[in-house]
């Protein structure tokens, strides 16, 4: 399976078993869904699973239905309607960036990789998703989702967290400007349900003839960790 034939096998996939999430267009949409959700999901899915933050975000998002209510809110509520999410430095930063956001552009979110990195608190992981997922940009989205994904296809030897590099570089060499958001989440959704850190489902996998771990029969064995 050549990376032409890998991509168009797992679009395909995500075609017919993308997850429906609050945040999500439906897959080859064209039009994405609203930025502001899109970066809201991807703070809070940094730190928990999606079944965890769903009722988080649907709660945020019905009591502060754009980027400027959440900017005008005391810190105090939203600390409160973020406890049980866990890492308070992230709803800090969450703030500062809507306040940003709100104030210095009227409310509109940047539309590039680059834009999207000089808001405050947002890393290189939150902009290259929200690129990607509400922009549709070609970006490289990497989260551990991802990387134990290219390090089972490509059967990666060296240990995290020292391979993070070469992950991102493999991923990288599949991405292009072909649909990069649902790309990006097709990627993310086969390594939560298929690609599972334990018992992987590879006879569901629609890139399995591609995996070099796979083919090995070792699969769970990746990623390699140094040992504590
Ligand atoms: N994990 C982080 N971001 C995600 C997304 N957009 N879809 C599914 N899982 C995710």
């Amino acid at each position: 399976m050549n990376a032409p034939a890998l991509r168009a096998a797992l679009l395909d996939w995500y075609d017919a078993h993308a997850r429906s999430l609050p945040w999500r267009a439906p897959p080859g949409a064209g039009k994405r869904t609203d930025p502001y959700f899109v970066w809201l999901s991807e703070v809070m899915l940094q730190q928990t699973t999606v079944p965890h933050a769903t009722p988080y975000f649907l709660a945020f998002t019905r009591r502060w239905p754009t980027v400027s209510d959440l900017a005008a809110e005391e810190d105090a509520e939203v600390m409160a309607a973020w406890a049980g999410l866990g890492y308070y430095a992230r709803a800090r930063n969450l703030l500062a960036c809507a306040r940003a956001v709100a104030g210095r552009r009227g409310g509109v979110f940047p539309d590039t990789e680059e834009g999207l990195l000089r808001l405050p608190g947002v890393g290189a992981y939150t902009a290259a998703a929200v690129a990607a997922i509400a922009f549709d940009r070609e970006a490289n989205v990497v989260d551990g989702n991802v990387e134990r994904v290219m390090a089972r296809l490509f059967a990666v030897e060296p240990p995290l967290p020292d391979s993070k590099p070469e992950l991102k570089r493999l991923a990288g060499s599949l991405a292009t400007a072909d649909r990069p958001g649902d790309w990006a989440q097709a990627l993310m959704d086969l390594g939560a349900t298929v690609c599972r850190p334990k018992a992987p489902l590879c006879d569901r996998c629609p890139i399995s003839g591609a995996c070099a771990a796979y083919a090995r029969g070792d699969q769970e064995t990746f990623p390699r960790k140094t040992k504590k």
